[in-house]
């Protein structure tokens, strides 16, 4: 049997950076999964060992996580249903966290709607093309131009770079503040575990046990 996959194998993490990874390690921690080390601000280090458990965590990008995942660098990897529709990458959905709540959207100026409405051939801004893209190419049936930013997308259409966006809205505030608003809603999103295919048939024992005890969790937490 390859050595990966004996009893010392190491399961590995791949935690999108931020806010994801602190609320994931909250949850891990409350079922007796910890990672100390991780916690430390100040450490420019990059991988975590629980060794009594035999677990690895590493924090990455958002959207690297599901090209760790997919590759097999990690076996589980949490992330944003944002990236994880973004990347399409081959990954098992495994698990709804239910954190991070928020929805993707098309929002612009109020004036926008008409052209939603008329099916115009509009110019769309947005940090996830491919979710634009599918959105209004397979779902809408509108052919529109596609632009790709990296950030503060809102700026698209308040210096006619383009009609509307495809963003993340959570309280709307940013909208607000810029004289925007949602015109349509994509999808809502919240906070995925994700899980390399091999792992799954690998590790099921172990990936099983990991998401009935965070189901579990979420559920006595609801
Ligand atoms: C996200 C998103 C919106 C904002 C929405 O941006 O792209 O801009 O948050 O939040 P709100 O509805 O609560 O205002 P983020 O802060 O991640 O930065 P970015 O604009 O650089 O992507």
């Amino acid at each position: 049997m390859d050595s990966k996959f004996n009893d010392e194998r190491y399961l590995t993490f791949a935690l999108g950076k931020g806010r994801l990874a602190n609320k994931t390690l909250d949850i891990l921690e409350q079922i007796g999964i910890t990672c100390e080390e991780m916690r430390d601000k100040s450490s420019r280090k990059l991988i975590f060992v629980n060794e009594e458990l035999k677990m690895k965590f590493f924090l990455a990008k958002g959207p690297d996580v599901p090209t760790y995942v997919e590759l097999g660098s990690a076996d589980v990897g949490v992330v944003g249903y944002d990236t994880v529709l973004e990347e399409n990458r081959n990954v098992y959905e495994v698990l709804d966290l239910g954190f991070g709540k928020c929805r993707m959207c098309v929002c612009g100026p109020a004036s926008a709607k008409e052209l939603l409405l008329h099916h115009e051939r509009i110019r769309v801004a947005s940090k996830y093309p491919n979710i634009a893209k599918d959105y209004f190419y397979n779902k809408k049936h509108q052919t529109v131009d596609i632009i790709k930013l990296n950030g503060s997308v809102e700026l698209g259409p308040l210096v006619q770079l383009s009609d509307v966006i495809v963003d993340i809205v959570e309280t709307g505030s940013t909208l607000k503040e810029n004289g925007l608003e949602v015109l349509e809603e994509v999808c809502p999103l919240s906070a995925r575990m994700i899980v390399n295919p091999v792992s799954m048939q690998m590790e099921k024992a172990r990936i099983r046990d990991l998401v009935l005890r965070i189901r579990e969790y979420l559920e006595k937490e609801k």
